[in-house]
């Protein structure tokens, strides 16, 4: 499996920071042994698109429905429409501030395929829930509560994050990570059998230039997840010619 790296803006990027993300897409085109993308605000998805075709378009949520009587929300229809192939859904940062429930995530997971999407869905525990000895069970109820029952058609990737590791400058011990990537591996198999082990799991939190060979080294982790570091091509550069180094 080739790495997939994708970049999560969340809440950053106007009309001036185009040109970055078009340096991004240059910069992108020349790492052919990596999958790579970048997960915008709405809206810059379409004005994104128009700029660059070398690196895939997503968004960072969606509505579980289509179209309707849902003011401020944003469909995966309509990320589709603005030129989006993929979409981010469950990330912790929604599930901690918009209170969404792992039947949510699914339901959106299932909403964006639905739409055409590609899917990240993102799973991770906190640090009490760590400290308390909980990460395993935590992030496998996650995983068991938020994942589509069909997965086949190479659509959907999992994400883990763990919560304390985003926007810290913090990562987990590379041992916690393969035992918690493994520990994914095995239920997606247990799940789905042989389909379980095509589906990619992404580490975030925190990763970097510095960092990337090492994490993305572990078995079982596919690939990464990159909100700060993924907000100028001089920081995400790196982590994409770590990740080429693994790529066939
Ligand atoms: P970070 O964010 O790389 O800034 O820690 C990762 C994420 O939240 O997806």
């Amino acid at each position: 499996m080739r790495k997939l790296v994708v970049g999560n803006w969340k809440m950053n990027g106007v009309t001036s920071d185009l040109a970055e993300i078009a340096a991004i897409g240059d910069m992108a085109i020349n790492y052919s042994r990596v999958e790579s993308a970048l997960c915008l605000p709405a809206t810059l998805i379409s004005r994104a698109c128009d700029i660059t075709k070398s690196i895939p378009i997503g968004g960072q949520d969606c509505h579980l429905q289509q179209s309707g009587a849902h003011t401020g929300c944003v469909s995966a229809a309509m990320l589709a429409d603005a030129g989006a192939s993929l979409t981010i859904v469950g990330h912790s940062e929604r599930r901690a501030a918009q209170h969404e429930q792992d039947g949510d995530i699914l339901a959106k997971a299932e909403a964006a395929h639905n739409a055409g999407l590609k899917v990240i869905i993102c799973v991770g525990e906190t640090l009490a829930e760590r400290d308390a000895g909980n990460a395993l069970h935590v992030v496998l109820g996650q995983v068991a509560g938020s994942l589509p029952q069909d997965i086949s058609g190479d659509w959907l990737s999992v994400a883990y994050e763990p919560v304390w590791a985003i926007g810290t400058g913090r990562i987990p011990e590379m041992a916690d990570v393969k035992e918690m990537h493994s520990a994914i591996r095995s239920a997606l198999v247990d799940r789905y059998g042989a389909i379980g082990n095509g589906v990619r799991i992404l580490y975030g939190g925190s990763m970097n230039g510095d960092n990337a060979a090492e994490l993305l080294a572990i078995e079982n982790v596919d690939g990464g997840l990159i909100g700060g570091a993924s907000l100028s091509r001089a920081k995400f550069e790196p982590i994409l010619a770590a990740a080429e180094a693994f790529g066939e």
